[in-house]
């Protein structure tokens, strides 16, 4: 099993099951607590599903962080369209590996959320859209799906209580943009991966243009939980704004990496030193990330009095994002870092959108030429202006992930970039080069 051992500062909600014997298969799901909540959500109205997820202050774990209740609450109640529910396991975000580890272990926990999801807003069908690169998760899904049909939990009539819901994996090809919500819903429907025009959002007009309810992996694993403990209970376990456990992935230059559940509002200080080890080889930190790579980057400086949720990492000018936290240290050079987001970046653009493809290929070849020690102080700027031009001018959020890493590192890490440029002055100056004012 793909797990890191826990850390005694978890608090285990979601990974509750984690590490019991067999822990992906139905029997145990039944035999510690699965599928009771969906059977407490079959004696509910969907409105009262749905206070219960907005009371416990859920928001979305995919990234942007968007309240779970409300979002849900958006589906229209008297719609003649059929609705879905869309599961997105894209998981491509740099640092993050979270989503994978949950359905790995405990699959039946999604498979019950999107029960829970589908009493809720009254759907009767749901796919699990899963990055290409994770085939054998598809076959870990399906084996707990068809586990799911043969005991009556997804079907027709479901525990003899009238209900129909039917699950179905469908596989990306490894498209970071088919993570965006729209792209996916395109993907899914056998079109080429790129983002659609909002509003209208997928809650009124989502897969086939029908009210569609979209959400991360861990927020509908979540929401079991929620259900049994009750909403304002699990709220007090995270902070205010933003309730519940995170999963957190620790990735980069930390002693113990690993998939970590952290309650929200955790110090970032006892993250780092207590559940993730320290520094590796007791060095200090140079930068953080704190929510994948599509995130400002922090100083070590900057990061270190911060604490894990939405607000926090708001007010510090980044953000929580999906949780794959990346550490780098001191050692670590940051443009070659700006340059290895860009190389993903660039190559992940789905070309639609002219300040994405145009941008994020312009950046990566400044970025190269700036590595190599080929640039000049006006190349330092043109980095910091593109990014500064891509911001809020693309149809998703891809160009703005692209940019603000790169518009931060430059901004925060110049003296690198100015010290790259005077190395190659220095070392060419003996010799007469085109590249060399001196
Ligand atoms: C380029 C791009 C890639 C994304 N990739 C993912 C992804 O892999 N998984 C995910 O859940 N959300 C991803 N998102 C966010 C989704 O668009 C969407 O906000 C999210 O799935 C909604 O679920 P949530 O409310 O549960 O967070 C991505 C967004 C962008 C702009």
């Amino acid at each position: 099993m793909l797990f890191n051992p826990p850390s005694p500062l978890e608090v285990k909600v979601l990974t509750v099951r984690f590490g019991l014997p067999n822990s992906a298969s139905i029997d145990t799901f039944l035999a510690n607590d699965g599928y009771k909540a969906f059977e407490k959500s079959l004696d509910m109205t969907q409105e009262q599903i749905i206070q219960e997820v907005k009371d416990s202050n859920l928001r979305g774990r995919g990234g942007a962080g968007f309240p779970t209740g409300m979002k849900w609450g958006f589906v229209p109640r008297q719609s003649p369209k059929p609705k879905y529910i869309v599961v997105n396991s894209d998981e491509s975000e740099p640092g993050t590996c979270k989503d994978r580890v949950l359905i790995e272990n405990d699959p039946h926990m999604l498979i019950e959320g999107c029960l829970i999801a589908a009493q809720a807003v009254g759907s009767k069908t749901g796919y699990i859209y899963i990055r290409g690169e994770y085939r054998y998760l598809i076959d870990v899904m399906d084996k707990a799906i068809g586990e799911a049909y043969a005991r009556g939990y997804l079907g027709k009539n479901i525990l003899g209580r009238g209900v129909d819901f039917d699950l179905y994996t469908h596989t990306g090809a490894g498209a970071y943009e088919c993570g965006e919500e729209s792209a996916l819903l395109e993907s899914l429907e056998g079109n080429r991966g790129q983002p659609r025009i909002r509003p209208p959002f997928p809650a009124v007009a989502g897969l086939y243009a029908c009210p569609t309810v979209l959400n991360n992996v861990e927020t509908f694993a979540a929401v079991p939980s929620i259900l049994l403990m009750g909403g304002k209970a699990w709220a007090d376990l995270g902070v205010a704004k933003a309730g519940g456990t995170k999963l957190t992935c620790l990735t980069g230059h930390f002693n113990r990496t690993g998939v970590y559940e952290l309650p929200l509002g955790f110090p970032v200080e006892k993250m780092i030193n207590e559940v993730g080890g320290g520094v590796r080889g007791g060095l200090k930190m140079k930068a953080f990330i704190p929510g994948g790579s599509s995130c400002p980057v922090l100083t070590g400086d900057e990061a270190w009095p911060l604490t894990m949720d939405y607000d926090s990492m708001a007010k510090a000018g980044t953000m929580l994002g999906s949780g794959g936290v990346v550490l780098m240290d001191e050692n670590t050079d940051m443009v070659k870092a700006a340059l290895r987001i860009m190389h993903f970046y660039q190559h992940e653009s789905c070309g639609w959108c002219i300040p994405c493809r145009e941008g994020t290929t312009w950046l990566k070849k400044l970025l190269t030429r700036l590595d190599r020690g080929m640039g000049t102080e006006k190349d330092i700027d043109l980095v910091g202006d593109v990014s500064k031009n891509m911001m809020g001018r693309t149809f998703c959020p891809l160009g703005d992930a692209a940019a603000l890493p790169t518009e931060s590192i430059v901004r925060k890490f110049r003296h690198e970039f100015e010290a790259k440029i005077a190395k190659t002055q220095i070392s060419m100056a003996g010799v007469a080069s085109p590249f060399v004012v001196v």
